[in-house]
């Protein structure tokens, strides 16, 4: 059995499929993290048309069909460090509020917030409905879930959106204790950071 820890990543079908890209690489390239991956239909959909899904899939260590109910991270008994749903479309971000575990994302993501694990939701949607902030409020109250919708960094200097992508997915994967290289933080002795 491995002593790798278990990290489940969903990923759903809202823009930004590109930072599970840049997550799931950084994941492979760790030892201490074993990576379970489900894809919805609608990311499928959406990725299908960039034809790199299996590209994707290869990263993970693991791969489940979203329909198949019965795997492993539906259960509770099954040990993971959590989930990180990413991106998070509003649909998911709604089946996950309301507790309604049609696929395996939202039974998964159900799983960790009665087990009271790390579950990070990173939102996309612009502009955000009253429906949209009702359920990320009523989600960010629940013990250990964190919303984290991907927002930019300006203080860290970077110039690409390769490097932003960085800094958003290494501040999401700091949530587990997974140390990111090249990830900044603020240091206000720093002379290279600034607002
Ligand atoms: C090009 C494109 C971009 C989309 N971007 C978003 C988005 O950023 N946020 C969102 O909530 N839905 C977005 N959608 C809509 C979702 O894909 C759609 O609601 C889908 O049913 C979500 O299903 P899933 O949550 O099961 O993946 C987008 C759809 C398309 C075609």
């Amino acid at each position: 059995m491995s002593n790798k820890k278990r990290l489940i990543v969903a990923i759903s079908g809202a823009d930004g499929i590109q930072l599970a890209f840049c997550l799931l690489r950084l994941l492979k390239d760790n030892d201490e993290i074993e990576s379970h991956l489900v894809i919805s239909k609608g990311a499928e959909k959406a990725l299908g048309t960039l034809n790199n899904i299996d590209a994707l899939k290869a990263m993970a260590d693991v791969v489940y069909d979203n329909e198949d109910n019965r795997a492993d991270i539906a259960s509770g008994s099954y040990e993971t460090i959590g989930m990180i749903v990413i991106p998070c479309s509003m649909k998911t971000l709604s089946s996950i509020r309301n507790s309604y575990a049609d696929g395996l994302i939202a039974r998964a993501a159900d799983v960790c917030i009665k087990e009271h694990r790390c579950l990070v939701l990173v939102t996309r949607e612009s502009p955000l409905s009253a429906i949209h902030l009702d359920n990320m409020a009523y989600l960010a109250r629940l013990q250990n879930v964190f919303i984290m919708p991907p927002v930019l960094t300006y203080y860290t200097g970077v110039n690409s959106l390769k490097d932003m992508e960085i800094q958003i997915v290494g501040r999401i994967l700091n949530k587990f204790k997974i140390v990111v290289t090249g990830y900044q933080t603020w240091n206000s002795k720093n002379k290279n950071l600034s607002i």
